[in-house]
């Protein structure tokens, strides 16, 4: 029968009536109606109904009496209009059926460990095991073709822009991104060792250098940290970095590609400029950096209306210069059993709130198990300053205010999606900016970059390098699209005395710099043109052009929670022969 199709099966459509069609595939079912068979056949496209029958085309149906599951066949026969009543009009392909006149076998399967379907119910550790059967899975296969939709706007964007893809090094040394390295041992040079990139940030910083004025890669990073739902151990970033820009230029720049992006694959116009917000107003207001701005229930500060309160847990947390902050839900006050609330209080503890305390509004106004050590004047000076009605409650935690922010953010968020305030496809796009340049890591006792070290100061808080550090902001800039960080950048220093003060704030000697960095250090000598950039998560902007809402949903071969391809079978002992040719000795104890 020969491997040319004449049409893909799930492109066969009722103008194709009277014509007769090749088609190859994979079995998706088989229905044997004693006389007639019915084979669903499907390929990347769809599926389309093929009927054998001994009058259709003896042999073909001798051929589809064997026919199961996952079978590879090839199919010639006829487009006809399906007999009235039975079309389907879930499926594109549902008005016609192709009589098989003729049918081969081209592989046999063995019984799939799980149906291909829409929706899976099985366990994830069993679909990662046997990917090549995931991924022919309906969603897999859509999700996959929006990131290649996605690669190509990206690519058609960018060089429309005037942006060089070029290609960075994958055996490198040590990137400044804040995780542990994935090492890879030197055969030729004994007990020395590559790192993987955790971002190309200081090549592409160095093509600025040399004169490249915009460049961008489609790349892969790697980072050996805890996983979560939006976290690999290798994803892709759309890396950029553009010369003689200050952060306006970049940020516009990258609002024309998340717009393109959008509206291209997703048919979505984003309206620009994007909502921006400072690092200080998004914690202030919504505990986090990478606040969901698709709901309000913003964190109201209370701390003045319990200085000095009956209520000691809070007097005392305030007094010890923590602050108060709370949220208020409304409607929740009959939800919020006894049960919701030992849960949510839970939730708090893992982000190290000491507690959370209860207040709902009555019929008889605010109770709370903490009314008995409040004043009913305090009751209502707190109901009054949370706007509360009847029927809400408020959720309050009292602590130092990195705590609070971050405990009573995250219960905003969970809250927030459990109470239902989300609506399913609303996009909320911000920026963040003006980030702090450092912060303080008190088990080293030393200032770390937040960022990296390479991200410029703002210039009216240079003098702070002196007095106070902590103090001093960054021209650095986050992407947040429904609460999810989908890119991050800087405009970097390119002076080298500002380079050595933030090292010098870092506490690296100059020989640590040199040894880390000192290729950077000396191209900064060389002619360094200003330049700044940035990189987006690309599988997370997959993940939200697609709805997906795990990144292993967005990702042809990914690894698991715990960091291993469960389908290679990877990572994996090696033969003792080759460790010895690495100089290695493994020290398992
Ligand atoms: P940053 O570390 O913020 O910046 O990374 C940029 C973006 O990459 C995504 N991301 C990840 N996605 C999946 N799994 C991970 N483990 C993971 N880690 C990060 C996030 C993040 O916003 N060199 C700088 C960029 C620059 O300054 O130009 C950098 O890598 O969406």
């Amino acid at each position: 029968m020969g491997l040319t199709r004449t049409h893909y099966c799930g492109a066969v459509r009722a103008s194709d009536a009277g014509r007769t069609v090749r088609l190859v595939g994979w079995v998706q079912r088989r229905r044997d109606h004693g006389g007639l068979i019915f084979v669903d056949l499907r390929d990347r496209e769809g599926i389309v109904q093929v009927v054998f029958g001994p009058e259709i085309g003896l042999a073909a149906h001798e051929v589809a009496r064997r026919l199961r599951g996952e079978f590879v066949i090839a199919v010639a026969g006829e487009v006809v209009h399906r007999p009235a009543g039975s079309e389907n009009a879930a499926l594109p392909t549902g008005q016609v059926e192709v009589r098989g006149s003729a049918a081969e076998i081209l592989n046999e399967a063995r019984t799939p460990v799980f149906p291909i379907e829409e929706d899976s119910s099985v366990a994830e550790d069993l679909r990662l095991t046997y990917r090549y059967l995931d991924l022919r899975r309906p969603p897999l296969q859509r999700n996959l073709r929006v990131r290649h939709r996605a690669y190509q706007v990206v690519r058609r964007y960018l060089d429309a822009q005037g942006f060089i893809e070029v290609e960075t090094p994958v055996l490198t040394k040590s990137t400044p991104e804040g995780a542990r390295d994935y090492l890879v041992p030197s055969r030729v040079n004994p007990g020395t060792f590559f790192a993987l990139p955790q971002s190309p940030q200081i090549f592409k910083q160095l093509l600025m250098v040399a004169g490249y004025d915009r460049y961008y890669q489609i790349v892969k990073c790697f980072r050996d940290e805890d996983l979560r739902a939006d976290r690999q151990p290798e994803f892709t970033q759309i890396d950029v970095e553009m010369a003689f820009v200050d952060r306006e230029d970049v940020l516009a720049a990258m609002e024309g590609l998340v717009v393109e992006l959008f509206r291209e694959v997703k048919g979505v116009t984003l309206a620009t400029p994007f909502r921006r917000l400072r690092y200080a107003d998004a914690l202030a207001r919504f505990g986090l950096d990478k606040p969901d701005l698709r709901f309000g229930m913003e964190l109201t500060d209370a701390t003045d209306l319990f200085r000095g309160s009956g209520f000691k847990p809070f007097a005392e947390a305030v007094a010890a210069g923590g602050q108060v902050k709370g949220i208020r839900v409304q409607g929740f006050a009959e939800p919020l059993t006894r049960k919701v609330m030992d849960e949510l209080t839970e939730f708090v503890k893992a982000f190290g709130a000491k507690g959370l305390t209860s207040f709902k509004m009555g019929a008889d106004g605010l109770t709370s198990p903490a009314g008995k050590f409040l004043t009913p004047d305090g009751l209502m000076a707190i109901a009054e300053w949370f706007g509360v009605e009847r029927g809400d409650a408020l959720l309050l935690l009292a602590d130092a205010p990195a705590v609070v922010a971050e405990a009573l953010g995250r219960l905003r968020v969970k809250v927030g999606h459990e109470r239902g305030l989300v609506e399913g496809d609303r996009l909320e796009v911000c920026w963040i900016t003006d980030f702090p340049l450092l912060e303080w890591n008190p088990e080293e006792r030393r200032y770390q970059a937040m960022h990296h070290p390479f991200t410029a100061p703002l210039e009216e808080d240079l003098p702070l390098f002196d007095s106070a550090p902590e103090k001093i902001r960054a021209k650095a800039y986050d992407l947040v699209i429904n609460g999810q960080e989908v890119a991050g950048g800087s405009i970097r220093i390119h002076r080298r005395e500002i380079q050595q003060k933030m090292f010098d704030a870092l506490g690296f000697s100059p020989e640590q710099a040199r040894e880390r960095f000192g290729f950077l250090l000396e191209a900064l000598e060389f002619g360094t043109p200003p330049h700044g950039g940035i990189a987006f998560g690309f599988d997370r902007l997959i993940m939200l052009l697609t709805g997906a809402a795990s990144i292993r949903d967005v990702i042809a071969f990914p690894k698991t929670q715990r960091a291993v391809d469960l389908m290679a079978g990877a990572p994996a002992p090696v033969d003792p022969q080759q460790l010895k040719e690495l100089h290695l000795k493994p020290d398992l104890d």
